[in-house]
C-alpha cells in the first residue's frame, strides 16, 4: 500500500478504525460508540487519569504488586491534587471483603488487573464491581491478560471502564490496545485532546476541507482515540485477528485454552515443580506459572524449553506458559516432556 498509495483510499482513513472499533465492541458486548482505540492498555488509563473530574484529596486505589501498566498511568493525578494509594495485601488478589475494608471516603477509583500476569490469579470482577458500586467508586479493569482467552461482557457487571492491550490474547501486533468507558462515567469527564481525524459518522470525509475548525462535542468515546487512527500497519492485522477470534467464538477458544491448561497442570502434578497459578478450573486463566522453588533451576528449565522449541517466559524468576488457540495438545505434551526430563536431573545439574 505504501509503494502504491492509490491503494489507500481516503475512505479507509475512516473505515479501518471504524471496523476495528465495531469488532472490539462486539468482543465485550458494548456499543461501538463507547469504545476507543489506543496503542496499549496504558492509553485507556491515561485518558481516565487526565479526564476524570478530580477533587483535592481524591485517591485511586491500586495493588502494590499489580502489573506496572495498571498503576503508572494514574501517577499524573497529583497535578489535580489527587493521589495514588498502593495497597499491600497478603493475598494473591484482593477479595471483595479486603476491598470493602480498604475503600475510604476519599477513594474515587479502584484499578485492578483482571488476571495477574506473574501468577495467573483472577479477580472476581462482578463481586468487586458490586462493592465499588455500593461505595460509589469506579472500578476500572485492565483486561490485558484475560480478554481473548476468557469471555467478558460489559453488560454483565457494573465496571466503570475496561482497558486492554491488543498484543496479548487478542493476537494483535505490538502497539495496539483499546478501552471502553461506561457512557455515564464518560459524560462526567473533561476533554483531554482534540484530533482533526476524530469525526462523527455522518460527516462525509474531505480530508483537506472539513470546513469550520472547532472542538467537536458529538464524538462519543472516539474523542479519546489515540492519534493516527488509520494505523494501517497495526490496525488491519489486528482487525483480522479479532474478527477471527469472534468467528471461532471466545467461548470455544476459552474451552480449548482451559483443556490445554488442564493438561499442562496434570502433566506436571507429580514433579518437583509447583504450580503457582490457581489449578481449580473455575478460578484460573490461561496463564500457568510453575517454579522449581529456585530461580536458577527455573532459568535452566527455561533454556531447555527454548532448545526444544517451546516458548515459555521467565517472569519474576518463575516459568510462565500461556497456551492459546494456536496451540495443540501435542505442544503441551512436548513442554511437559521437557519439564519432566529436567525434573529427573540430579540436583547439582539443575540450572
Ligand atoms: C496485565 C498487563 N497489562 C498491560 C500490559 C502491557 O501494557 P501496555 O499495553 O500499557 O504497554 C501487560 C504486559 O505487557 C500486562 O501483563
Amino acid at each position: 500500500m505504501k509503494a502504491s498509495p492509490h491503494l489507500i483510499s481516503d475512505e479507509s482513513f475512516i473505515d479501518v478504525p471504524k471496523r476495528l472499533r465495531h469488532l472490539l465492541a462486539e468482543l465485550i458486548g458494548a456499543a461501538a460508540d463507547d469504545v476507543f482505540l489506543g496503542n496499549s492498555a496504558s492509553w485507556g488509563l491515561q485518558v481516565l487519569a487526565n479526564g476524570l473530574p478530580w477533587r483535592e484529596g481524591d485517591e485511586v486505589l491500586v495493588m502494590a504488586d499489580d502489573f506496572p501498566a495498571t498503576v503508572f498511568p494514574w501517577f499524573v493525578i497529583r497535578r489535580y491534587g489527587a493521589r495514588v494509594r498502593q495497597l499491600d495485601i497478603s493475598q494473591p488478589v484482593p477479595t471483595p471483603e479486603v476491598l470493602e475494608r480498604q475503600i475510604s471516603a476519599r477513594t474515587r477509583v479502584v484499578c485492578l488487573s483482571w488476571v495477574w500476569s506473574l501468577t495467573g490469579h483472577v479477580i472476581d470482577i462482578p463481586a468487586l464491581a458490586e462493592v465499588c458500586l455500593s461505595r460509589r467508586v469506579h472500578l476500572v479493569v485492565n483486561a490485558t491478560q484475560g480478554l481473548g482467552a476468557l469471555p467478558f461482557d460489559v453488560q454483565s457487571t457494573s465496571v466503570a471502564a475496561v482497558t486492554c492491550s491488543g498484543f496479548k490474547w487478542l493476537c494483535g501486533p505490538y502497539a495496539t490496545g483499546f478501552a471502553w468507558i461506561d457512557p455515564e462515567v464518560r459524560e462526567s469527564m473533561h476533554p483531554t485532546q482534540a484530533y482533526w481525524l476524530a469525526l462523527p459518522d455522518d460527516i462525509a470525509l474531505d480530508l483537506n476541507r472539513e470546513g469550520q475548525h472547532r472542538q467537536r462535542e458529538e464524538l462519543g468515546a472516539r474523542a479519546y482515540d489515540v492519534f493516527g487512527t488509520a494505523n494501517f500497519l497495526n490496525f488491519l492485522p489486528w482487525s483480522a485477528s479479532v474478527s477471527y477470534l469472534l468467528t471461532e467464538t471466545i467461548d470455544a477458544i476459552a474451552a480449548h485454552d482451559r483443556a490445554l491448561v488442564g493438561r499442562l497442570i496434570d502433566g506436571v502434578a507429580d514433579t518437583a515443580y509447583r504450580v503457582i497459578s490457581p489449578t481449580d478450573p473455575d478460578h484460573r486463566a490461561a496463564i500457568v506459572v510453575v517454579t522449581a522453588g529456585e530461580e536458577r533451576a527455573n532459568a535452566g528449565l527455561h533454556q531447555l524449553l527454548a532448545e526444544a522449541g517451546v516458548d515459555a517466559a521467565l517472569r519474576g524468576g518463575n516459568l510462565r506458559l500461556s497456551p492459546h488457540l494456536y496451540n495443540t495438545a501435542d505442544d503441551i505434551d512436548r513442554a511437559v516432556a521437557v519439564i519432566r526430563s529436567h525434573d529427573r536431573l540430579p540436583k547439582h545439574r539443575i540450572g
